[in-house]
């Protein structure tokens, strides 16, 4: 378990919390494991009907650790097994999953978003997938779900040209239900997660089953977005990006 991810159980809903403030909430392999794991493990306990991911407050999520990043790419070139086990954890989670997002979230932070069945934004939240200014390709089934969100082309400016949007602008496009002041946003995201958890459960699960259907075609299109994504890492454009994250403050 990664003391940067806080796991709480009230009732129905389990709230799975990245508590890095100090980097953003930027991603590690442990955090990834720790998230991975509070996701699967769920539905052993019965009492759970539904999760919700936060961030600590002003920040939901920077993305994955650019310092770890280098280290993979100056390594063997793999992609941590902790990342491919958070995003299938995702993909093949039966349980209804909302998401409460206060500031930004970048890259795996926004896109772990289009996994999610609800989710209520801070008005000043910000949403971004820098992917292709780093180098990177597209993660997390986001080349595929997307464009199933939102379509083709304001998928295209988010996903590859890397244009950021807004909290009303991501309701708009349908990544967000609810636009909510700053202070409020868990208090209303708590509320959709009990409204949820309140609701049969079977019937639930069935309909969220039907809607999303199997989720191979979902996990499919992680698997190749990743092995795109270890070639990418290694590549000279991704090289150049990360160290220039990495100096601008000196
Ligand atoms: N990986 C590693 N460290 C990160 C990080 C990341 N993805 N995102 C933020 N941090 C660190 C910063 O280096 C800084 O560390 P320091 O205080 O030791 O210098 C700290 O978190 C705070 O970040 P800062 O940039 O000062 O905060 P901000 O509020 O000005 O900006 C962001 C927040 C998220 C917009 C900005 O940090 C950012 O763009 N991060 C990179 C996002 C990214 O490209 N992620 C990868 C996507 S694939």
């Amino acid at each position: 378990m990664s003391e940067h991810v806080l796991i709480t159980d009230d009732g129905p809903v389990r709230t799975v919390r990245m508590n890095r403030p100090d980097k953003k909430n930027a991603l590690t392999l442990a955090m990834y494991d720790a998230m991975a794991a509070a996701i699967e493990s769920a539905p052993q306990k019965p009492a759970l009907h539904c999760l919700l991911i936060a961030g600590a407050p002003n920040g939901f999520c920077s993305g994955n650790d650019i310092g770890d990043f280098i280290k993979m790419a100056m390594g063997e070139g793999t992609l941590g097994a902790p990342i491919l086990r958070f995003l299938h954890a995702l993909a093949c989670c039966e349980m209804p999953l909302v998401a409460a997002v206060q500031g930004n979230a970048v890259g795996v932070g926004a896109t772990m978003l289009m996994h999610c069945d609800h989710v209520v934004a801070a008005s000043d939240a910000r949403f971004s997938t820098p992917f292709v200014g780093l180098g990177l390709v597209p993660e997390a089934a986001s080349s595929l779900l997307a464009s199933r969100i939102m379509g083709h082309t304001r998928a295209f400016s988010l996903l590859v040209m890397g244009r950021p949007l807004g909290a009303e602008e991501a309701k708009a496009a349908g990544l967000v239900n609810t636009v909510a002041a700053a202070d409020a946003v868990e208090a209303e995201t708590m509320k959709a997660a009990r409204e949820i958890a309140a609701l049969p459960q079977q019937g639930v699960l069935a309909s969220r089953r039907l809607m999303r259907g199997a989720p191979d075609e979902i996990v499919a299109r992680i698997d190749e977005e990743a092995e795109l994504f270890k070639t990418r890492l290694r590549s000279a454009e991704a090289r150049t990006a990360f160290e220039a994250f990495m100096m601008r403050k000196r």
